[in-house]
């Protein structure tokens, strides 16, 4: 088979909305129970002797230590790439990279720049390839957050989630989100940093609300959710975002506008003092050490899926 059949007919997490409702379910089902097997100790290794590739063009902690210490558990081995170091850096293209490098591995988890570039190395990879973060969307993080509430709260079906601050990748997948699993999303950004109606599509918006204020968005919301004002690759943009954000803060006010049970989280890392307060991220309702926690367990049930499908 040509190489570009064997890649089409490969499935991929490259986007929320590349799983169904279905497969999420399934996803957090099998999350609990790897989380499950992990604690007590009980060995795992549907992956024993397979390598994943891990690319990263950005900084990482959590990305980086939950795929290598998750695909270690699964009995598989993890090999950290980056750009400065391979010829990725020196201008190979990424399409032959796609090539060779799934040649030599079984999956690849990217961390890079545009949307498209993951796109076209899952075009050329024979592998699955999963998004670890691009400057659209972060969909391993949604659905670790989207875990964390499950296991805290229940269904997340009809529940409201309040984003302030940034139109950014974790906005982008809270959208799909909310249209994948039906729920709804309020969204404030600060002028000039409305939502781009490429990334939020006429599909998606019987989904989500435009609110004027971050305390409209958060009344009566089930989870208060923000991130930061610069997100990695718009650095030169600091300065004028500290202006335009100052008010797209999470404050104990607007955690007590939302429900009673809300929850707050964070992708981390976090800035206290900029898009949250203290008060708040080390607050009660916060789980963001869950959040981070979760990552490595969804993670396992969606290469455990990629790889070798359903367990039931
Ligand atoms: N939340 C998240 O993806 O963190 P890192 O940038 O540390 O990987
Ligand atoms: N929106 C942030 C998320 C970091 C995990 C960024 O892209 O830098």
């Amino acid at each position: 088979m040509k190489a570009d059949e064997v890649a089409k007919q490969v499935k991929h997490y490259l986007q929320f909305q590349d799983f169904t409702k279905e497969e999420h379910e399934y996803i957090f089902t099998r999350t609990t129970e790897l989380k499950r097997r992990f604690k007590n100790y009980e060995t795992w290794h549907p992956l024993h002797d397979r390598t994943m590739a891990m690319i990263f063009e950005k900084s990482s902690t959590r990305t980086r230590l939950s795929f290598e210490a998750g695909f270690h558990q699964l009995g598989g081995h993890a090999v950290y790439l980056n750009t400065k170091d391979t010829q990725l850096g020196r201008g190979e293209p990424i399409e032959d990279s796609a090539q060779v490098i799934s040649r030599m591995t079984d999956i690849v988890m990217i961390r890079t720049f545009g949307q498209e570039i993951i796109e076209r190395f899952a075009a050329n990879s024979r592998v699955p390839v999963i998004n670890g973060l691009t400057n659209e969307y972060h969909p391993c993080q949604v659905s670790a957050d989207i875990y964390t509430y499950i296991e805290e709260r229940g269904d997340i079906t009809g529940k409201t989630v309040a984003w302030v601050g940034d139109a950014n990748n974790m906005c982008y997948t809270w959208i799909q989100a909310a249209r994948v699993l039906g729920f709804h999303l309020n969204i404030a950004t600060p002028a000039g940093y409305a939502l781009d109606p490429k990334l939020a599509v006429e599909s998606d918006q019987p989904f989500f609300t435009v609110c004027d204020t971050p305390m409209q968005a958060c009344t009566g919301a089930h989870i208060i959710t923000t991130d930061v004002w610069t997100s990695m690759g718009y650095e030169a943009e600091n300065e004028a975002r500290m202006k335009a954000f100052a008010d797209y803060k999470i404050t104990a006010e607007m955690m007590q506008a939302a429900a009673p049970d809300a929850l707050f989280m964070h992708c981390l890392p976090a800035h206290r003092g900029e898009e949250v307060d203290a008060e708040v991220i080390d607050g009660p309702q916060s789980v963001v050490w869950q959040e981070a926690e979760n990552r490595m367990h969804v993670q396992k049930a969606i290469m455990e899926y990629l790889l070798r499908g359903k367990f039931e």
